[in-house]
């Protein structure tokens, strides 16, 4: 059937009059950028009926285009990207007249670029600021209006620039400013209200300096509809479309519409503000990454670099490396028994180290390598040194829980109460391996109970002067990530709790104060206790078949640890231990005394009891591993993170 523009577009009739339509045939748009907001510009104005373009992009697809780009699949790898679109846009219109641009825009085809347009769409890429501002200035100078639609995580904030009122430079103030600030003030001038940030999975994804962001292919498209409309709407004089300093910005993940007005753009206070507060935000995000994107050659740096997210007791990360040679790491660990109450016998650090070995046991075989460890029996207990050999295994496959090393984190808030299905407990179960179960506590119930547990033992942590030796030095105060201990946004309690914690945590006789009169301990017990102890699918404990006795016994049961951990990380659910009641029941069974405060020593005793009677298991201590509560909910947005490799060997590894 030969192709025929009035029926081919027939059905926008009704929202658009017949002599419209017939307008906006003879309408010319230049887009400049075939890329994600680009392509399904193009698509979306094509049908819409718009007849002429001037397209112009100089890049070709490539993978990782394919989340959101229109145009990116695997027939056109490699292919230009102006082809490609093209070809689209005319298989939905034959009749498109087209000025093609191959080499991009750049200051000397501008003028050509602009040549008889009715309208620009901005869509290159968000960091190509320079020839961006070039290109409004001169559809500014040309009585061009122009559009900005930007894809902000699963929403799109628009801002249009018509002549005679507020220009591009005007608003945004990106002269004379280096590349990140500018990356930023465009960002912060497109969505005053950021309210993608609040969802933002993994900050380290955003490199400003690297002009690299994270995005979603629904973002894409609600650009397109967007700028769609608004062009209907400019190209038709139908009506007020929000010009700069008014912008408009649609979240869908956030089910919020968001209209914006910042006189004087990036220049406004509010908008300084905003600004200050996003920079100090991004810096802290990027000191993640500058850890992580190290590249590393050398396949056991590259081990290494994932070994070292292995979760320690106050992410103390009891061990150091020396390099030995490129299949060999000799790891020195240190237990921290001598000052800390909760690493009792040095315990906690060996199933540290033990979650260690079998995080790089499986690091290693992404490298197609057999970690072995050995360790040295002449070695005094409390700093271990295990020799780790890696043997290269043609038969080797890269383990299932590779993926979620770094991805694994203590979430310290509420999870929901949602139940575990048969299946995912099944999986956790079977995640510990030989030697090792698991014991469930569940039901509304049984969390009522433990979370009544964990409330009065939370009274020992917050009342003891050796637990609060511990603490005063294990949290980071004021900051999102903390590479060497907890920082306080991961401690799962509200802004004015953590004043209160902070403000007390100064000193013994200021927590002594705040416990004796004010009820100190309620609210950060309930809060960290009582609400999380309720807010799970279950609480859990892993049983070792026998009494651990030894090193090996606490390295192996550290590894059912963290394959327990990775597994559920795999399934989409969030952990948090709860070894504490663990560790002063064992204190209780070996009648030893850990604190100067009898009353807290005894408290310890009836919670010892209570806690056998709730597990069932007669008080077998010994056996018990690693306690802590399961459940669906969002990843910490605030977690530890962990030193850049460098700083953890203790030579320096030859290159
Ligand atoms: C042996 C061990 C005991 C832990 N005990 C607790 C605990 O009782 N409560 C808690 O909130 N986190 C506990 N954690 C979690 C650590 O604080 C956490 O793993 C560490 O800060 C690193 O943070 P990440 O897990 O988010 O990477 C424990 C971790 C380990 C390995």
């Amino acid at each position: 059937m030969p192709f025929d523009y009035h029926e081919a577009f027939s059905r926008n009739l009704g929202w658009v009059t017949q002599t419209e339509q017939e307008i906006l045939r003879n309408k010319r748009i230049a887009i400049a950028g075939m890329g994600g907001v680009g392509g399904s510009h193009l698509l979306t104005l094509t049908r819409l009926g718009i007849g002429e373009f001037n397209l112009a992009d100089f890049d070709r697809f490539e993978l990782a285009n394919f989340n959101r780009q229109a145009g990116a699949n695997t027939a056109n790898l490699g292919r230009n990207k102006l082809d490609v679109m093209i070809e689209m846009a005319q298989a939905i219109n034959p009749d498109l007249r087209l000025g093609q641009f191959p080499a991009g825009v750049d200051g000397h085809n501008l003028d050509a670029f602009l040549d008889g347009v009715d309208l620009y769409v901005d869509s290159l890429d968000f960091f190509a600021i320079d020839i961006r501002r070039a290109v409004f200035a001169a559809c500014y100078a040309k009585g061009i209006p122009a559009i900005t639609a930007a894809p902000l995580g699963m929403g799109a904030a628009v801002l249009c620039f018509f002549p005679g009122q507020m220009s591009f430079d005007e608003y945004f103030l990106l002269e004379g400013q280096p590349r990140e600030e500018q990356a930023l003030r465009f960002m912060l001038g497109l969505a005053p209200n950021p309210q993608q940030l609040a969802y933002l999975a993994d900050a380290s994804r955003v490199d400003l300096e690297a002009g690299k962001g994270p995005s979603t292919p629904m973002a894409c498209e609600l650009c397109a509809g967007f700028a769609g409309t608004y062009a209907l709407k400019i190209l038709l004089a139908r009506g007020a479309v929000p010009a700069a300093p008014r912008g408009i910005h649609f979240d869908a993940y956030r089910n919020r519409l968001v209209t914006t007005w910042r006189p004087w753009g990036n220049a406004n206070p509010i908008q300084r503000l905003g600004l200050a507060i996003a920079r100090r935000r991004i810096k802290s995000g990027l000191t993640v990454a500058a850890g992580d994107r190290q590249p590393h050659a050398r396949p056991i740096e590259r081990i290494l670099n994932l070994a070292r997210w292995a979760p320690s007791g106050d992410n103390d990360q009891p061990w150091r490396f020396e390099l030995v040679d490129d299949h060999h790491v000799r790891i020195h660990g240190r237990d921290t028994r001598a000052w800390c109450v909760y690493d009792l016998d040095g315990t906690s650090s060996q199933l540290a180290l033990g979650a260690l070995l079998e995080t790089l046991r499986i690091a290693a075989t992404a490298e197609g390598m057999r970690a072995e460890h050995a360790l040295d029996p002449d070695a005094p207990e409390h700093s271990p040194l295990i020799d780790v050999r890696l043997r290269p295994d043609d038969s080797l496959t890269p383990d299932a829980l590779l993926p979620f090393i770094t991805a694994r984190a203590t979430q310290r808030k509420p999870f929901s109460s949602r139940p575990l299905s048969d299946r995912q407990k099944l999986a956790l179960e079977q995640a510990v391996g030989g030697g090792f179960s698991v014991r469930w506590i569940e039901g509304s119930a049984g969390r009522r109970q433990m979370a009544k547990l964990l409330f009065h033992n939370a009274h020992i942590r917050l009342a003891t002067p050796e637990a609060y030796r511990v603490h005063r030095q294990n949290i980071e105060w004021g900051v999102q990530f903390s590479e060497r201990h907890i920082p306080e946004g991961a401690l799962g309690v509200d802004v004015a709790t953590r004043r209160i914690m902070r403000w007390a945590l100064q000193s013994w006789s200021r927590v002594q104060f705040l416990n004796r009169f004010l009820a100190g301990t309620w609210l950060p017990r309930l809060q960290m206790d009582w609400r999380t102890g309720l807010g799970c699918a279950a609480h859990f404990v892993i049983v070792a078949d026998k009494p651990l006795l030894t090193i090996e016994d606490y390295l192996a049961a550290g590894g059912a640890m963290q394959r327990f951990w990775l597994e559920a990380t795999r399934r989409g659910l969030q952990l948090q231990p709860e070894m504490t009641p663990l560790i002063f029941s064992r204190y209780v069974a070996q009648s030893r005394t850990f604190t100067s405060i009898a009353a807290e020593q005894s408290l310890a005793e009836t919670l010892a009891g209570q806690l056998a009677q709730l597990l069932g298991d007669s008080g077998n201590t010994l056996q018990r591993v690693y306690m802590g509560r399961v459940g669906f909910g969002p990843a910490p947005q605030s977690r530890s993170v962990r030193p850049p490799l460098e700083t953890l060997f203790i030579n320096s590894p030859g290159k």
